[in-house]
């Protein structure tokens, strides 16, 4: 597989990448998390299009653009004309392209809509996260924050917890794990992790506690209770069995990490001593995804 993000000019999902590339864009980030970048998007319109609320990813997009000294333009779903006045999405971005928009960040809550954008695209397109499907800049900075961890993903394990059913950043992140040939074990009740994700690389477990004390990184993922209708199973019941807390760092190997894509919410998938814990990298996370998302745009945009 080489040079498939090369090719397709968008990256929209972690099929979009090659494993050679994916360590190139790493390389990348490396290289901005040492020093400032020269402004290698100067005179590039970038166009920032989230259709759904967004803290983290969208002033992560922003800041990695400013950095790079790309023309930027934020857009929501009330500036754009094709929403209330009858235009289509394909003909609005043909208008951006004519302006000389190269890159257009889009996160939208239907799945595939940045896929049929980028048919009609004349430039980059980035997937900033489409509805339960994928969020590949977030699985990209979660495995470069692990690499930096361990340096190699071989032989290590990690353990996915919580609504993995619902959650596009964990079917971008398993993607990624097997890419990088790491062990990966999805934990939470058959409602969020239905039997059917085990696949080569990945196995299923109900047991939190049987897991942790052989795993290196646990990703806790939020209940995303705005993609069903009722909660599968109670709340207390859900906290008693998933909620990682003291006596379960406890049982995490000494070197082990503690991941979270945020927004995290206390009380539910963790309580205050994860946020206290010396392996908690939230922070880490953040700092990262800045540098891998000026990584992606520079890799997409100005290649090797
Ligand atoms: C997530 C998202 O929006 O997909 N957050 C993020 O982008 N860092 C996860 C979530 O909403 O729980």
């Amino acid at each position: 597989m080489k040079s498939v993000l090369r090719t397709r000019r968008s990256l929209i999902d972690l099929d979009d990448i090659a494993e050679d590339e994916l360590h190139e864009v790493f390389a990348r980030a490396t290289a901005f998390d040492r020093s400032r970048p020269e402004k290698r998007l100067s005179g590039v319109a970038c166009v920032n299009l989230f259709f759904e609320p967004s803290t983290r990813t969208f002033t992560s997009f922003n800041l990695a653009e400013i950095r790079l000294g790309a023309e930027l333009v934020n857009l929501t779903p009330k500036d754009l004309s094709y929403i209330n006045k009858g235009e289509t999405i394909e003909d609005t971005v043909v208008t951006l392209a004519a302006m000389g928009v190269s890159v257009l960040v889009i996160r939208h809550p239907e799945e595939g809509f940045p896929r049929s954008v980028a048919a009609h695209f004349d430039g980059h397109v980035v997937n900033a996260g489409d509805g339960t499907n994928a969020h590949p800049t977030q699985a990209l900075l979660d495995l470069y924050t692990m690499l930096r961890e361990f340096e190699t993903l071989q032989g290590r394990t990690v353990a996915i917890v919580g609504d993995v059913l619902h959650s596009r950043v964990a079917h971008s992140l398993i993607a990624g794990l097997q890419r990088l040939s790491a062990g990966t074990v999805l934990v939470g009740p058959p409602a969020f992790v239905p039997e059917e994700y085990a696949t080569e690389g990945v196995r299923v477990s109900r047991d939190l506690d049987a897991v942790l004390p052989s795993v290196d990184v646990v990703v806790l993922l939020r209940i995303q209770r705005e993609r069903f209708a009722a909660m599968p199973l109670a709340d207390e019941e859900y906290v008693a069995r998933y909620r990682l807390n003291a006596e379960r760092l406890a049982l995490l190997p000494s070197q082990a990490v503690v991941m979270h894509p945020g927004p995290y919410n206390r009380g539910v998938e963790l309580d205050e001593s994860v946020l206290r814990f010396a392996g908690w990298r939230y922070a880490q996370q953040v700092v990262y995804g800045v540098s891998v998302r000026m990584a992606v745009l520079d890799f997409l945009v100005n290649g090797t």
